[in-house]
């Protein structure tokens, strides 16, 4: 696609709740082991939020850092978009909660859901907000507090969850700079029953009958997601990949959505990308949801695999199902 401005991707900021929830700890729980869990998905252990703990809760202090790692002032923003299933509240949009608490006087601020595909939806809308030059700073963001909706009775579920968030700013850059190249989404809603919330929406409004059946919790036919899942994060990536013209060996690093290991490892090899470029965060960790792609890019920042000039891919599949990729070359330039 031409555009006269690329929206380049400049600083990202990570946050986690203190408390973690083990494997071992889980075992307590539901009938489940370390050594089932481990291997059948990678996860060690997951943090979880304090009750009380909402998303922009945890999202503030990722967006400050991130701001600051950005050397801008919430003033600048123009806008906030934030991924999430597990928003603050229906109204308002946490967005508009972050915003007022960050004092980003200037920006306007929405809620995109997306599931798993959160971050790259959001990350989407800003670049089209950015190329067609009627924005030029906006805070990215990817958060959930899973545990408000996970059914610690469900064993299926309940390991592979965890909370926290993670953000990136946008901003606008020269047509020929770094920044977001291409990406791509996609749909297929009719696998939404194998991954959903049920009820509390308006298709189905809480009553005792939904809260004595646990309805309002999420639900999964994990074997189905799992198929569903290795084809699809392949094939989205491969895609863009195809129509970018590139190979495994065009890929500094490979930033997948944190489900299951033995999602992101065929992922990785039929892409011709070896895992010593795959960033994992998973294993402690577990699947954030909107959280897992920026978290992941946040630990690469910081163990100083993310510079100026990287060329990442973004990859994710969830529920919808919906799933997207996206290319990028890190930073501002020079
Ligand atoms: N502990 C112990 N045993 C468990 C268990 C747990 N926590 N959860 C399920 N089991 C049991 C099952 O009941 C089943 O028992 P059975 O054979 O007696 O019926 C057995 O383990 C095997 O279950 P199965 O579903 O075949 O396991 P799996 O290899 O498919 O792994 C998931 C299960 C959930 C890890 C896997 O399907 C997965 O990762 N799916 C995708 C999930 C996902 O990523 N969702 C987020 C959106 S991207």
């Amino acid at each position: 696609m031409l555009v006269t401005c690329r929206a380049r991707v400049v600083a990202v900021a990570g946050h986690l709740p203190e408390r973690v929830l083990t494997n071992a700890m889980l075992e307590d729980m539901v009938d489940t082991c370390d050594e089932w869990i481990t291997s059948r998905t990678g996860i060690r252990e997951r943090h979880i939020a304090a009750p009380g703990t909402s998303v922009s809760d945890l999202l503030l202090p990722a967006a400050q850092r991130c701001l600051e790692r950005a050397e801008i002032e919430a003033d600048q923003l123009d806008g906030i978009i934030v991924g999430t299933i597990t928003p603050d509240h229906v109204i308002p949009a946490t967005g508009n909660v972050l915003q007022h608490k960050l004092k980003a006087s200037r920006a306007w601020a929405f809620d995109l859901i997306n599931a798993c595909n959160g971050f790259i939806a959001a990350l989407s809308c800003a670049a089209s907000w950015i190329e067609s030059g009627r924005a030029q700073r906006i805070l990215v963001c990817g958060a959930d507090v899973m545990s408000s909706l996970v059914d610690y009775q469900d064993r299926e579920t309940c390991i592979l969850f965890g909370d926290g968030a993670g953000c990136v700013v946008v901003e606008a850059g020269t047509a020929d700079g770094p920044g977001i190249i291409d990406l791509l989404m996609g749909s297929d809603g009719s696998g939404a029953a194998n991954l959903c919330v049920p009820a509390s929406g308006s298709a189905e409004p809480i009553n005792g009958e939904v809260l004595s059946q646990r309805r309002q919790f999420l639900h999964q036919d994990g074997q189905v997601v799992f198929k569903h899942a290795v084809r699809r994060m392949a094939e989205a990536a491969d895609e863009l990949m195809q129509r970018l013209h590139l190979t495994g060996d065009d890929i500094d690093l490979l930033v997948p959505h944190q489900a299951n290991r033995r999602i992101i490892e065929p992922t990785a090899r039929r892409l011709g990308i070896g895992m010593d470029k795959v960033i994992m965060n998973l294993e402690l960790c577990g699947n954030t949801t909107g959280a897992t792609i920026p978290l992941a890019l946040n630990d690469a920042w910081q163990e100083g695999r993310l510079t100026d000039g990287c060329r990442v891919m973004l990859v994710a599949f969830g529920g919808g199902f919906a799933w997207g990729s996206c290319y990028l070359v890190w930073g501002r330039g020079t």
